[in-house]
């Protein structure tokens, strides 16, 4: 079966064929991010627009990759793209102080209540990297405990219990992994006792409320209130990464809605427009440790940051994206119910077999194997049959024009429609596991 599909995805695709053949000359594994490459090789995305990708042989893919979930007006949403080019007649890159991300930053500071102060970068591996450096300035210690499957990106600090099994390392070439430590997400019980063990040099926790790339998994309110309760009783700096999930479900973040009060936010994706961005924001007294006037080195918390931060373009392309979604908040329930749509049918679809997680507007199919009666983490996700998964998702890029990143979760953008979903039911309906 899927060597057909196999077929079928190379006589619809020679161009992309060889353009990849190319790339994998130019490129590492022939892509610029590891997770772009599936087998037998990705195809080549020409142009974009709305709810499509367009590839190099013309074929058309409804997406649900979304640009990494940055995407949630569609690709090339017209407020943004006019926008953007009235920016680019003013030209796109100044590397000074610029009114754009003055504007900007009032949406986000009025929408998060805790950005009290912000620092922009240009990628939410950046924003999660200098949050954990404040962190250890802020509290003086060294430890940062993340979860089991947690992403946040390629930073050195970060890079540990990502993919299962969680206790091998990641990659070679990384240093003082001890002082990262790891936590199963939804285990209260558990994660307290380990995080208890390290609380003396515990600086902070850095969660996601909906973990993404680790499974597309909701936080149980109980778990993060225990966790927060606990890091402000230790010292220690409760940090929430909100870059899939920040403007996700609603016009801000999720934690309020979780009655949370984190010390560090960090942003990306969605606030970005479609551009490169990376935010971290918190609470004054906190982001002041960064603040470099008048501080001694040994005093201050030296975060950046680059070339490209706050640069007028993303500052105008997010700016552009928020507002739209401010005065339309149709937006959000809109896709918040195609979302809920989407998992309710696909758990119809496969006779029990599977299990679908998310919120709002993100879901992910998982191929429960026997004993697997819910998923509450990462643990659970391995339990599952992935390369079913992977394989699904493949056969729905070959044989019907639906585009998930083979093994990832989904995000419905505004300019998808419940129509879209029944089309997903019938490729799931003829997928035979
Ligand atoms: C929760 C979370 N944090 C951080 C990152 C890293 O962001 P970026 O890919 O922009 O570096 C990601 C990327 O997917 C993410 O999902």
């Amino acid at each position: 079966m899927l060597l057909d599909y196999i077929k079928e995805y190379k006589k619809k695709t020679p161009t992309s064929a060889k353009l990849f053949s190319k790339s994998a000359k130019l490129h590492v594994n022939g892509v610029s991010h590891n997770i772009r490459f599936y087998e037998p090789y990705p195809f080549v995305v020409k142009k974009s627009a709305g709810k499509n990708l367009i590839d190099v042989d013309d074929n058309k893919y409804t997406d649900y990759w979304m640009g990494h979930w940055a995407l949630i007006l569609g690709h090339g949403p017209k407020t943004v793209k006019e926008s953007l080019q009235k920016q680019i007649e003013k030209s796109w890159m100044y590397g000074t102080v610029n009114e754009q991300t003055i504007k900007l930053s009032e949406l986000i500071s009025k929408a998060v209540p805790v950005a009290e102060k912000i620092r922009y970068v240009t990628s939410g591996t950046e924003a999660t990297m200098y949050a954990v450096r404040l962190a250890r300035s802020v509290t003086g210690k060294k430890i940062i405990a993340k979860i089991d499957g947690g992403w946040h990106g390629y930073t050195s600090d970060l890079l540990k219990s990502v993919n299962w099994p969680f206790s091998e390392s990641e990659s070679s070439g990384i240093v003082n992994e001890e002082q990262i430590v790891s936590i199963p997400y939804n285990d209260l019980e558990t994660s307290l006792s380990i995080l208890k063990k390290h609380s003396k040099d515990l600086a902070g926790v850095i969660i996601e409320p909906v973990l993404g790339g680790g499974g597309c998994i909701p936080a149980e309110s109980d778990y993060l209130k225990g966790i927060q309760e606990y890091c402000k009783k230790n010292n220690s700096l409760f940090i929430l990464d909100e870059i899939v999930t920040g403007f996700r479900f609603r016009f801000g973040c999720l934690y309020p809605t979780m009655k949370l009060d984190p010390d560090i936010v960090t942003l990306g994706k969605i606030v970005g427009g479609g551009l490169s961005i990376g935010v971290m924001c918190g609470r004054k007294e906190i982001m002041e440790f960064a603040d470099t006037t008048g501080k001694k080195k040994s005093e201050r918390s030296y975060v950046g940051g680059g070339t490209f931060s706050a640069n007028p373009a993303s500052m105008v392309a997010g700016f552009s994206t928020l507002s739209e979604l401010k005065n339309k908040k149709s937006i959000y329930s809109k896709i918040n119910t195609i979302g809920e749509y989407a998992r309710n049918e696909l758990t119809k679809s496969f006779d029990g077999k599977v299990i679908v997680t998310g919120k709002g507007s993100l879901f992910m199919t998982h191929f429960a194997r026997a004993g697997v009666d819910e998923i509450r983490n990462s643990a659970d996700v391995a339990k599952c049959d992935i390369s079913t998964l992977a394989k699904y998702h493949f056969k729905m890029i070959a044989h019907d024009g639906i585009f998930f990143l083979p093994g990832k979760l989904g995000a419905i953008s505004n300019a998808h429609s419940k129509e879209d979903i029944k089309n997903i039911v019938l490729a799931s309906e003829e997928f035979t596991c």
